[in-house]
């Protein structure tokens, strides 16, 4: 439904209706009690109908994560606990939009990363699209250290995203199993990386994590798109947040949509 902003230009967000008498400095909608039912009936559409440009030699690049209301973003090495069925779904549809599905090595360990499935009639929209019917997936790793028994290897072929100067040999053994690319050295341009993505199709990148390769993605300045889910739950803990080791600065994004389902949040934030 439209909404009259603080500033007098209209937006729009999904099912909000706004607070009609009090003036809070910004304005303030009102999204829960719910105004009336507005489901979403199809998260594959609704999120393969959003706008994501390709960037001038680069595609555009989301990331899709998953938080506690304290912020934590895994339980006990995982990100399981912290979802749930609405959070599956979400995280699906995401792929099914993406080309290349981006993590790094940490999170591929940690969450023993398999093959990407997507259900055959997923597969047919992508096709109808111009698309791969499969996203690739794609590990990050400056050390070239990936054990090479994680499922992942058990599907389509993977890309790892490694540097120039990783161990010969451990580079040697990965591109018996995988597409090595090499990009800058120390760590991995992943401006680079991702442009040489492009040059081979790609036009949407989804990083599902971790909080160390995303920190690199914005530090470098290629966080298009932030998929934040926010769980109903408390997790203790002292762990990373979302993003790892990103220098201080303020870097704004726009809220463009917010659903819910099951107590869960799922906001779309596009960089401003
Ligand atoms: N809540 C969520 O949505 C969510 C999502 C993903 C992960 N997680 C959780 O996050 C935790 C893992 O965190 P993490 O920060 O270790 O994960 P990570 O970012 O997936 O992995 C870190 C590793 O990735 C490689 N890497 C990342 N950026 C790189 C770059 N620019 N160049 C070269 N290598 C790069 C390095 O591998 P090498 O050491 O091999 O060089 C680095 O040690 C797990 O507990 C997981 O469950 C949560």
């Amino acid at each position: 439904m439209p909404v009259l902003r603080a500033d007098g230009a209209v937006g729009t967000i999904a099912g909000c209706v706004p607070v009609a008498a009090a003036r809070v400095g910004a304005e303030m909608r009102r999204l829960l009690p719910a105004p009336p039912a507005d489901p979403v009936p199809d998260l594959v559409e609704l999120f393969g109908n959003d706008a994501r440009p390709a960037r001038a030699g680069r595609p555009w690049v989301v990331a899709n994560m998953i938080a506690s209301l304290d912020g934590e973003i895994a339980v006990e090495g995982r990100s399981g606990p912290l979802g749930g069925p609405a959070d599956k779904a979400a995280f699906m549809a995401l792929r099914s939009v993406s080309d290349v599905i981006v993590v790094g090595a940490g999170t591929a360990a940690a969450e023993r990363y398999g093959p990407v499935r997507l259900a055959d009639e997923v597969q047919d929209r992508r096709r109808r699209r111009g698309q791969q019917p499969l996203p690739r997936l794609a590990i990050v790793s400056a050390s070239a250290r990936i054990d090479r028994s994680l499922p992942l290897f058990d599907g389509p072929t993977p890309i790892v995203l490694t540097t120039a100067d990783a161990p010969p040999d451990r580079v040697e053994a990965l591109a018996a199993v995988a597409d090595v690319h090499q990009h800058g050295t120390g760590t991995v341009d992943l401006a680079a990386a991702f442009a040489q993505l492009y040059t081979d199709g790609a036009r949407v990148v989804l990083t599902e994590g971790g909080p160390t390769l995303l920190g690199h993605i914005a530090g470098a300045d290629l966080l298009d798109e932030l998929a934040l889910t926010i769980a109903p739950l408390l997790a203790g803990g002292s762990g990373p947040s979302i993003v790892a080791g990103l220098a201080p600065g303020v870097r704004p994004f726009t809220l463009e949509r917010l659903l819910e389902a099951d107590q869960f949040l799922f906001a779309r934030y596009v960089r401003a």
